[in-house]
């Protein structure tokens, strides 16, 4: 069983002291260690009684307006591992898969809702829709105004003949918490649910299912990993004797933590026989937590040289590779791209590198969550600087004490074209309803046609063209 914190206790005694250099000790449940030497980390004090804190502000080094720096690294990863270790598979010739990720709209949406017809489906091989629950061994909507959407989503299909739209059904959504877990704990409750769900996606002419259960083991017994197996094994069993072979899509979005993946999925090649694909979520390696509070990308694609040990999984490269050298075809693997960011508020303003202290989360966006058209709004501040790393393949930008990781066209260019050198099996953008409003940004206009899916588009031209 996962306890709810399994991935690092932070000393914190750095809050109380104010070191020159500090020094964490990351401990993991396993009892290694990790230290992670923070060079300067002079402390900003967050009371507002300091002008010093101020005064440190504006003895920054004064960037004009937009700076953009370029990082490049000299590190010892090798980008050409996977290249190498999947040849076989890389030579294949298969159309690669861009699911989009689509959350249905709801009236509070920031800055705005993303209606189905604005979204431009040709450049999506899937649609993948959020999200629907288990009620009473039932595939429930997780609104009900969802069904009226579930008609305009799938007539989407007049604009792209060839698009698969599949639902995606989630185990946290559900009222308890408990409604997945309980249909998923007996073959019968299994069956039940199974019928069910089959009839519901066939009746709104949904062309498959995305099973999102976060995580089996998850604060339940280490059987339940057994239970997903079964569960999708019976899934492709009825998928193939009740719905005239095998049209069906099934497949399962899977994290890409070591210490989730090695209690979760234990037997990745029975995975691999039931979902047509795992759609990996290679995103959220780091964002503010108090335990952790330090920066760090979103979604980076390499490793940095300073990121030993448990530090050195958390990166693109290294989720895909693990499943793959698990028994996951790479053909099957749907690697993760972010469209959105996460802010951080800086604990001190002069120093806004990977793994530099924060303070708190940023501003901008939703409790840490920014979507492009937030950061695209944030760049055009004067004085903000933007920094491309080209190992991270990730942005961030700076202004003030506010810090965001991020992504654009360059960074997810950079991470398709390794995702199809590599031989996986293509992208999963999440989501589409963040990747809007590029013009919208630069000529403000809440009306008018103004969607653009600037990172989508990117990605398209890296896989397709
Ligand atoms: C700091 O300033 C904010 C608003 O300016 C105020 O609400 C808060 O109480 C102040 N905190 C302290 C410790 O003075
Ligand atoms: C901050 O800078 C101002 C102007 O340079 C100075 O008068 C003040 O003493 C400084 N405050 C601190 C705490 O250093
Ligand atoms: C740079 O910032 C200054 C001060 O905010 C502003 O007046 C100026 O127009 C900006 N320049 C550009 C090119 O954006
Ligand atoms: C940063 O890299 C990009 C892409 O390689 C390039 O277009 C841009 O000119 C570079 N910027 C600087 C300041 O070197
Ligand atoms: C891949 O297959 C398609 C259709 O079979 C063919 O037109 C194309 O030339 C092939 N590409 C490569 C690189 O083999
Ligand atoms: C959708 O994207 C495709 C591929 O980039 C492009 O050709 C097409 O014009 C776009 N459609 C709309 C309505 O923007
Ligand atoms: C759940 O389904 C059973 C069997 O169909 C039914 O008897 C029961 O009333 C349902 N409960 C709820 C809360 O809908
Ligand atoms: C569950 O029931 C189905 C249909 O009766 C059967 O095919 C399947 O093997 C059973 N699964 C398990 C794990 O017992
Ligand atoms: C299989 O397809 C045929 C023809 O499309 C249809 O009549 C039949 O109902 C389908 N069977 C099932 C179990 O969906
Ligand atoms: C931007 O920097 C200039 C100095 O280069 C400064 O005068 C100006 O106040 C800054 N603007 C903002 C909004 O911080
Ligand atoms: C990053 O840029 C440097 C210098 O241009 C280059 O040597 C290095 O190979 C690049 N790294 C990656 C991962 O692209
Ligand atoms: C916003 O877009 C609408 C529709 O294209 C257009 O009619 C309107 O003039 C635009 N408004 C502004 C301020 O550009």
């Amino acid at each position: 069983m996962l306890p709810r914190h399994f991935f690092i206790v932070i000393s914190l005694s750095f809050l109380v002291q104010s070191l020159p250099k500090v020094h964490l000790t990351l401990v993991n449940r396993k009892h290694s260690f990790y230290v992670v030497n923070l060079q300067d980390a002079s402390i900003e004090s967050s009371d507002n009684s300091s002008s010093e804190a101020e005064n440190l502000t504006t003895s920054k080094p004064v960037t004009d307006n937009l700076s953009v720096v370029n990082i490049t690294e000299h590190n010892d990863h090798d980008p050409t591992v996977s290249a190498t270790s999947l040849s076989l598979e890389a030579g294949k010739n298969f159309t690669r898969s861009l699911m989009c990720y689509y959350n249905i709209p709801r009236l509070n949406d920031r800055p705005y809702a993303v209606f189905p017809e604005a979204l431009n489906v040709s450049l999506c091989t899937h649609l993948v829709v959020c999200c629907a629950k288990v009620v009473n061994l039932t595939l429930q909507p997780n609104d009900l105004n969802d069904i009226q959407f579930y008609s305009r989503i799938v007539r989407l299909k007049q604009v792209n003949p060839k698009l698969k739209i599949l639902l995606s059904l989630e185990s946290i959504n559900d009222d308890t918490g408990q409604s997945f877990v309980q249909m998923i704990s007996t073959n019968s409750t299994r069956q039940r649910f199974l019928q069910s769900a089959i009839n519901t996606l066939n009746q709104h002419g949904f062309d498959g299912i995305e099973v999102s259960w976060r995580f089996p083991c998850f604060e339940g017994p280490i059987e339940q990993r057994q239970l997903f197996v079964d569960f999708l094994h019976e899934f492709r069993d009825y998928i193939n004797s009740n719905h005239n072979g095998s049209s069906m899509l099934l497949t399962a979005a899977v994290s890409a933590r070591k210490e989730i993946i090695d209690i979760a999925y234990h037997d990745i090649p029975a995975l691999a026989r039931y979902l047509d694909y795992i759609s990996l979520m290679s995103y959220d390696y780091h964002k503010f937590a108090w335990d952790t509070p330090l920066l760090g990308p979103n979604s980076p694609l390499f490793h940095m040289k300073n990121e030993i040990a448990m530090l050195r999984t958390l990166n693109v490269q290294w989720s895909a590779n693990y499943w793959y050298q698990n028994g996951m075809p790479a053909s099957k693997i749907i690697v993760g791209i972010p469209s959105y960011g996460r802010s951080y508020t800086l604990m001190n303003r002069k120093n806004h590198d990977y793994y530099d202290l924060a303070k708190g989360l940023g501003v901008t966006g939703d409790k840490g969550y920014v979507t492009f058209p937030e950061i695209c709004e944030f760049l055009m501040r004067p004085n903000v600087t933007k920094v491309y790393n080209n190992v991270t393949a990730e942005l961030y930008a700076y202004e003030g004490a506010e810090w965001i990781s991020f992504e654009n066209e360059q960074s997810s260019k950079a991470k398709a074209s390794w995702i199809l050198r590599s031989g996986f099996g293509g992208v999963a953008l999440k989501d589409l309803n963040s990747d809007d409003a590029y013009r919208q940004c630069t000529k403000p206009n809440r009306t008018g046609p103004h969607i653009s899916f600037p990172i989508a588009r990117a990605i398209y031209e890296s896989l397709y063209s």
